[in-house]
């Protein structure tokens, strides 16, 4: 099924640039990289890894890190960036890998662009070798609920809100900004959870990670006004 990837590619990767997006660089990374260090991991896998932007910044601290993307064009940019790295076609659902081969696994924004998330997720926790972590950034589910709506006026005309509805009801959906047109999906956080916590995973971090202070106080503002990413690390037993 079409899920955009392609097509979005280019958009994308400039839309990226060197140190990733806004919620990237000021909200996720600086939650996100300290992470990933902390259990010292040698060998990662970035499930997604899109052009590589978090591949590069875990090799920059010795680890080594295989990224895998279904998207071709990314995967080209990835590699043309690091020419010495391991970029891999495939998908999450489908893990050319063998269990317990990595002692880090990431998803950095990915598991809302997963189809088939009942499988992807078990497939994670499979290639996790015993007292490794799976690392997840992802678009909080009370914000994917509504991400089509987006900001609406209330009755006034002037205030703005953010509406939930039918959160309970997992459905796909395009989201479109800045030349990108993708495929999300939208799933209740209790699908997340209960798929991490049946692949045998234990949570040992949980946070809703605000923007860095100081850093374009407009745009930061509408990063805390409504729920916007979490941040999970799930440790295999
Ligand atoms: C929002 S981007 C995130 C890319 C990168 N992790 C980052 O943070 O910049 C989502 C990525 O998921 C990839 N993707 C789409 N379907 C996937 C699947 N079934 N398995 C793994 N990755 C997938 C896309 O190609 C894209 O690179």
């Amino acid at each position: 099924m079409d899920n955009g990837w392609p097509a979005s590619a280019n958009a994308w990767i400039a839309d990226m640039g060197e140190h990733g997006d806004f919620g990237r660089r000021y909200v996720l990374d600086p939650v996100m990289l300290p992470h990933a260090l902390a259990r010292a991991p040698r060998k990662a896998l970035d499930v997604g890894c899109g052009e590589g932007r978090f591949c590069r910044m875990l090799q920059r601290h010795g680890i080594d890190v295989t990224g895998i993307d279904p998207t071709p064009p990314l995967l080209e940019a990835a590699h043309a960036r690091d020419p010495k790295g391991a970029y891999i076609e495939g998908t999450a659902e489908r893990l050319p890998f063998p269990d317990g081969t990595f002692d880090l696994v990431v998803s950095y924004l990915t598991l809302i662009d997963i189809p088939d998330i009942e499988a992807a997720i078990p497939e994670m926790a499979r290639v996790l070798a015993p007292g490794g972590a799976l690392l997840i950034a992802n678009l909080n589910s009370f914000n994917t609920a509504c991400i089509e709506t987006g900001w609406v006026k209330g009755s006034d005309g002037r205030h703005l809100y953010y509406p939930i509805d039918n959160y309970l009801e997992e459905h796909s959906m395009w989201i479109d900004y800045r030349g990108i047109r993708i495929r999300n999906y939208h799933r209740p956080l209790s699908t997340y959870m209960r798929l991490l916590l049946d692949a045998g995973l234990r949570l040992t971090y949980f946070q809703e990670p605000a923007p860095i202070p100081g850093v374009k106080p407009g745009k930061a503002a509408s990063y805390r006004r409504v729920p916007w990413f979490l941040v999970m690390e799930w440790l295999k037993p």
